[in-house]
């Protein structure tokens, strides 16, 4: 896995972006619209105080730049040193350490959320809710378990998954599994909501989203559990 992921520490947003042509839309559009859900998961969550974040399996920090408006302070960690090194050198504000497969580097309770993104579908899934363990392990009492992921229900989303060669080990979930990976690692208030319906984020788009968000119709979802 991290020799996978080791060499695409130059080319991962080409390796995307081809991937996802087909929609004719940008890889920066799939980003932003994380950092919306996010920015209001947040809100939910923590009022108007801003959280510390701990972005598990955060490759090379690509969603690093639109994130850190949303915290106090950013972390990163990765099996894969090279796309470590370079989120080292792109966000210079951001604390990265190296994973090395079991426990995290960092100490109990370290963060006010934990998240995962598109990292879950490239762990075997006999060892993810060890994860999704110590995920929660470095997240303090109140605070987020957050995974976000692909949704194998969208077939535009499994065309996408299956033309992106970093991909070819990916074993998807449902936001069921999601849901309960988390209700199993001892996390309370469990809810998973699916986005990227419409291929726009204008408010309109959104409106209609939020109403739609439980049913299994986007092409992703982001699902949470607190501590
Ligand atoms: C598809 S990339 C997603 C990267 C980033 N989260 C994003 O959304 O752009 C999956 C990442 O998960 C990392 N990864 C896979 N298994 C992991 C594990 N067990 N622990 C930490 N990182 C892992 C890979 O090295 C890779 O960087």
């Amino acid at each position: 896995m991290a020799e996978t992921f080791d060499s695409y520490r130059s080319t991962y947003e080409t390796v995307v972006q081809n991937s996802i042509a087909f929609s004719g839309l940008k890889h920066d559009f799939f980003l932003e619209a994380k950092i919306v859900q996010l920015a209001a998961l947040f809100a939910r969550h923590f009022g108007e105080c801003r959280p510390s974040l701990l972005d598990l399996g955060c490759g090379v920090g690509r969603m690093h730049p639109l994130l850190k408006p949303l915290v106090t302070d950013l972390a990163g960690s990765d099996v894969s040193r090279e796309s470590l090194e370079r989120a080292r050198l792109d966000n210079p504000f951001a604390d990265y350490r190296e994973d090395e497969g079991g426990r995290l580097p960092w100490e109990a309770d370290a963060f006010d959320a934990t998240l995962a993104v598109c990292v879950l579908h490239h762990v075997d899934p006999a060892w993810r809710e060890a994860f999704i363990t110590e995920m929660k392990r470095v997240t303090r009492p109140g605070g987020l378990v957050i995974v976000i992921e692909h949704n194998p229900f969208n077939p535009l989303t499994r065309l996408a998954v299956a033309r992106c060669p970093f991909d070819a080990d990916a074993v998807l979930l449902k936001n069921g599994e999601a849901r309960d990976r988390l209700a199993n690692a001892g996390l309370r208030y469990v809810e998973a909501r699916h986005f990227l319906i419409a291929p726009t984020l204008a408010p309109w788009a959104q409106a209609i989203e939020r109403r739609l968000e439980r049913l299994p119709l986007g092409a992703q979802y982001i699902a949470s559990g607190t501590v």
